[in-house]
């Protein structure tokens, strides 16, 4: 098969590592891809959401099959659009896109279907909005309805900041059309968790479970960003809590997003508070988490790319998943000043030797590109992800940290702790 992966991150190049390895795949394209995505297939300069610009690549190429991998080209029905031209692609429809696309979607769907989340009401009106903040008290969670790349939601601990955050959104317009509708909801307490499935309408298949560390610095200080690490398992979702997840999360959303007639293909990514009354949905996106889609990959003994194409097939109760018991861990590099502003084509030296003797440490790229004379250059925020796998979780966080080590780069970070939850609760 002729593959397209669609997407320029770390996420895609564990997607495009993973695939190129797959007996099934030919020739593999990414597009826009980046430095190290380069390795493994033939990146094409082609944005993420060019929906026009992928379509005609993939007539040109006659590709066979494209994997999505960031939320963006799905909301805009890239998959839709692939399949009016006949060509199967791994990811949901725009209709199904909506349980990210949209937060006030998702939460009517799951007051309909009894599915457990925080309580919630929708706002267009800054009025009605305050006079919601002000019967229901602080703390409350203000939320930007539509993709505000991770930066639409306001945890409020005062009544104040909550008010000033639907003047900010409402009036302000502050994340644009994706604020102009909010979302405010009840303040959920309890340890988060993420959970991923991967899905074909009907069928949904658990992945192996994964956790990232949101905070920019160590101990989980600082401001958000999309993920300063991640490690595979997560020690925090026990059996239990995969069967409780599954059984009043992941299949009653499936079988409710089957009656809407909008079924759910792809990767369904829960975002779970454990409260003491078990799992609720924060938040779904519908793609692979990144940094953790690098981890799961890395422990994935399987063929991915049948499992994806049978999600798309609709046949995935057949299907089944092997994964290596060892754990993985993975550390981002950052450019100095993510996620704030940062600068960019700062040389990145001792790539080569940062696996040393280790088949089992990848450096996944996550924001680079080649420079004039072939060296790799930052370019992006997140710009590394150094990944090591080991039979537990404090060796491949030793492996991942020894690699780092050897990478040279002043003007990159890294947070030193990541898998600390972890390794603490052993
Ligand atoms: P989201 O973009 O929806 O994942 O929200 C970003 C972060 O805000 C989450 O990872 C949580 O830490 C926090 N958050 C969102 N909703 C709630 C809630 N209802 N209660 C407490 N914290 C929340
Ligand atoms: N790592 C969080 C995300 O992919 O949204």
């Amino acid at each position: 098969m002729k593959v397209l992966v669609v997407g320029g991150g770390g996420r895609e190049h564990a997607l495009c590592w993973t695939i190129a390895a797959s007996p099934l795949c030919h020739k593999l394209f990414c597009a826009p891809g980046n430095a190290g995505i380069a390795e493994e297939a033939v990146c094409v300069p082609i944005a993420a959401d060019d929906i026009e610009g992928l379509l005609a690549f993939v007539q040109k190429e006659a590709i066979d099959y494209v994997v999505v991998g960031p939320e963006g080209p799905l909301v805009l029905g890239l998959v839709d659009r692939l399949a009016e031209i006949g060509v199967k692609s791994f990811g949901p429809s725009a209709a199904a896109a909506q349980l990210e696309g949209s937060k006030g979607f998702t939460k009517d769907l799951c007051a309909k279907y009894g599915i457990p989340t925080a309580a919630y009401a929708r706002f267009t009106d800054v009025a009605t909005a305050k006079a919601y903040v002000k019967a229901e008290g602080a703390p409350i969670v203000v939320k930007a309805d539509g993709l505000a790349a991770g930066k639409g939601v306001t945890v409020a601990m005062t009544e104040a900041e909550a008010l000033a955050a639907i003047d900010e959104a409402l009036a302000g317009g502050a994340f644009g059309a994706a604020g102009a509708e909010l979302v405010i909801e009840a303040f959920l307490e309890g340890e988060e968790a993420s959970f991923f499935a991967l899905v074909d309408g009907e069928t949904a298949l658990p992945l192996a479970t994964a956790q990232d560390h949101k905070r920019v610095y160590d101990g989980d200080q600082g401001p958000n960003t999309g993920g300063m690490g991640a490690y595979s398992p997560a020690p925090v979702m026990t059996q239990t809590l995969i069967d409780d997840t599954m059984d009043r999360i992941v299949r009653p959303t499936v079988a409710a997003m089957k009656a809407e007639g909008m079924p759910f293909k792809g990767v369904l990514y829960a975002g779970l508070m454990i409260t003491k009354d078990g799992p609720e949905l924060i938040e779904y996106n519908v793609r692979f988490g990144d940094p953790e889609c690098q981890v799961i990959l890395m422990r994935l003994m399987s063929d991915l790319l049948p499992a994806l194409i049978a999600s798309t097939d609709g046949v995935l109760s057949s299907f089944d998943l092997r994964w290596y018991p060892e754990a993985a861990l993975t550390v981002v590099l950052a450019a100095k000043g993510y996620p704030g502003s940062y600068e960019k084509d700062s040389v990145i030296r001792g790539l080569d030797l940062a696996p040393g003797n280790s088949d089992d440490v990848q450096v996944f790229h996550a924001g680079t590109k080649a420079g004039p004379d072939g060296e790799i250059l930052a370019n992006g925020g997140r710009v590394l992800n150094v990944t090591a796998m080991a039979p537990t979780i404090r060796q491949a966080q030793e492996l991942a940290y020894t690699a780092v080590d050897r990478i040279d780069w002043p003007q990159g970070f890294c947070r030193r702790d990541i898998g600390w939850r972890a390794i603490a609760r052993r």
